[in-house]
């Protein structure tokens, strides 16, 4: 960073000394489209979200169902660590239902704005003051700590919300928190809107932001820079319709950046997201930051030959620090440093003209659109290396018979490193027998299991050729391909599955 960016940011900021991380996975993210949450799943993302060390989870809306009670209850059976809070209208049944779950801290919300008041509410600003207030003292004379929310805070008018901020703090309320309800925020509105409710209010100020515009990690970032006491988050920033501030983003952000450290155990945030994303159905797209499958990702050879020399030359921060892990993707931006380190990777030596070759197809298989996996280039690299070496395994006689009510045999001759053996075995066809027999020959050589077998007639009539392609694995799960073109249906497949085979014995004594 520069030096002017060090100073900027020193400048302008006026952070709270304690930054509380307010998790709403379990409620706000629980309400995204689609996705409801059992018992036992929100009894895992509970604990973990603990053992991440976030110092509040909201774990659900308990007067909306019984089974959200009894999640709440069992949750708050674990003894956490972290706080647990339960959502509540500013309605007294509500609050009982909070009471009933057996949690500590209410969330209380009412709609402020004119179309909360108007269109929903249907009540008029001192009407709504007066259910909020009653509200709060209910849940403090019931013991419960407090944070009230004015729903759609950031479409209601400004003297309305300080007025109503006002009335909830002089009643007992612990925290004001702000929505940003329908996601309208932009960053320089955030600093003008918190700026000045910091300047008029000594109770702490909690913010919870919605991504309809993609700008709530942002707008969440820029209260907290503002004095802000505390952020609602989601993992995965999952929430109502486009969700919340993402937990992951914002975390990261404020230690990368600002290196101020919230204390959570940051190394558990990629197998937390990835266990939100399997329980609640919602897979997270490659790109996201922090937790998608390409957030240290690196194709392009420039990039991948900065990463291998150091990695900070194209990663802000490192993937231990959150859980994942860096991977280098061949394809049609790869340069020769990122192929050679994958062949390093799996202890493959080519010379010069053999590595080229590799080289040129790995670019030819990017142009016509495929990415290359792990498993392709180690294929590839061992037919090149195949082709200069001596084939270990080659077939040198054949024989079948079939009969009526006899079950087929095969006859088959191979030379195994230079010295020949002959079995014989039966199987429910041809191929089968074949193949069984080729299975005793190699026995003391290489132990294989063939995975996929596929048989293509390439040309018509009775003299067609057959394509056999194959794949077999062996037992430390190296695979390989094998492939082969014959008339005789046998013979191909017993090419094929040679070709699978000689390639594994290749990568074994490699
Ligand atoms: O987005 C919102 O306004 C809410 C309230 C319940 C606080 O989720
Ligand atoms: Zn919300």
């Amino acid at each position: 960073m520069t030096e002017n960016i060090e100073n900027l940011k020193k400048e302008n900021m006026n952070l709270a000394e304690k930054i509380y991380i307010f998790d709403t996975t379990l409620r706000d993210g629980e309400q995204t489209p689609g996705v409801a949450l059992t018992v036992d799943e929100k009894i895992q993302i509970a604990q973990k979200l603990n053992n991440l060390g976030v110092d509040k989870i909201e774990v659900g809306f308990p007067a909306s169902s019984k089974g959200e009670i009894e999640s709440a209850k069992k949750i708050r059976s674990m003894d956490l660590d972290s706080t647990l809070v339960g959502l509540a209208r500013s309605l007294p049944q509500d609050i009982d239902a909070v009471l009933d779950a057996d949690l500590e801290y209410v969330h209380t919300f009412i709609g402020t704005s004119p179309l909360h008041r108007d269109y929903k509410l249907k009540m008029s600003k001192e009407e709504i003051i007066e259910k909020a207030v009653e509200s709060v003292e209910y849940a403090k004379d019931h013991g419960l700590a407090v944070e009230f929310s004015a729903e759609d805070s950031t479409r209601t008018e400004r003297n309305y919300l300080f007025e109503i901020f006002n009335e909830v703090a002089d009643a007992g309320a612990d925290f004001l928190d702000v929505p940003d309800t329908v996601g309208i925020l932009t960053p320089i509105m955030t600093h003008e809107l918190i700026t000045d409710i910091k300047n008029n209010f000594t109770i702490p100020i909690s913010v919870h932001f919605h991504n309809d515009f993609g700008l709530a990690t942002a707008n969440s970032l820029t209260a907290i820079e503002c004095g802000a006491n505390q952020a609602h988050v989601t993992i995965n920033g999952l929430g109502e319709r486009t969700g919340n501030c993402s937990l992951e983003e914002l975390v990261m952000t404020l230690k990368s950046a600002y290196g101020i450290d919230l204390g959570l155990d940051t190394t558990r945030l990629y197998s937390l997201s990835n266990l939100v994303g399997r329980l609640t159905g919602v897979k997270m797209p490659v790109n996201k930051p922090i937790v998608g499958d390409n957030a240290f990702a690196h194709e392009s050879g420039i990039h991948v030959h900065g990463i291998l020399n150091n990695s900070s030359t194209y990663e802000p921060m490192s993937p231990e620090m959150v859980g994942h892990s860096r991977r280098i993707v061949l394809g049609k931006h790869t340069g020769a440093n990122a192929v050679k380190s994958k062949l390093k990777e799996h202890h493959i030596d080519l010379n010069d003209e053999q590595f080229c070759k590799v080289f040129d197809e790995i670019k030819s298989l990017g142009d016509s659109g495929k990415c290359v996996t792990d498993d392709d280039l180690i294929a590839i690299a061992i037919t090149e290396l195949a082709s200069a070496r001596e084939t270990p395994i080659v077939i040198k006689g054949l024989s079948i018979s079939i009969g009526a009510n006899v079950s087929p045999t095969a006859t088959v001759k191979l030379e195994i490193d230079g010295v020949e053996k002959e079995t014989a075995s039966t199987g429910v066809g041809p191929i089968d027998a074949a193949l069984n027999a080729i299975g005793v020959l190699i026995k003391d050589t290489i132990d294989v299991k063939l995975d996929e077998y596929n048989l293509e007639g390439i040309t018509g009539g009775t003299d067609a050729l057959a394509e056999v392609f194959v794949i077999c694995s062996d037992f430390d799960g190296n695979k390989a391909n094998g492939r082969s073109t014959n008339q005789d249906v046998v013979m191909a497949s017993i090419l094929a599955i040679l070709d699978s085979i000689n390639k594994l014995l290749l990568i074994k004594r490699a």
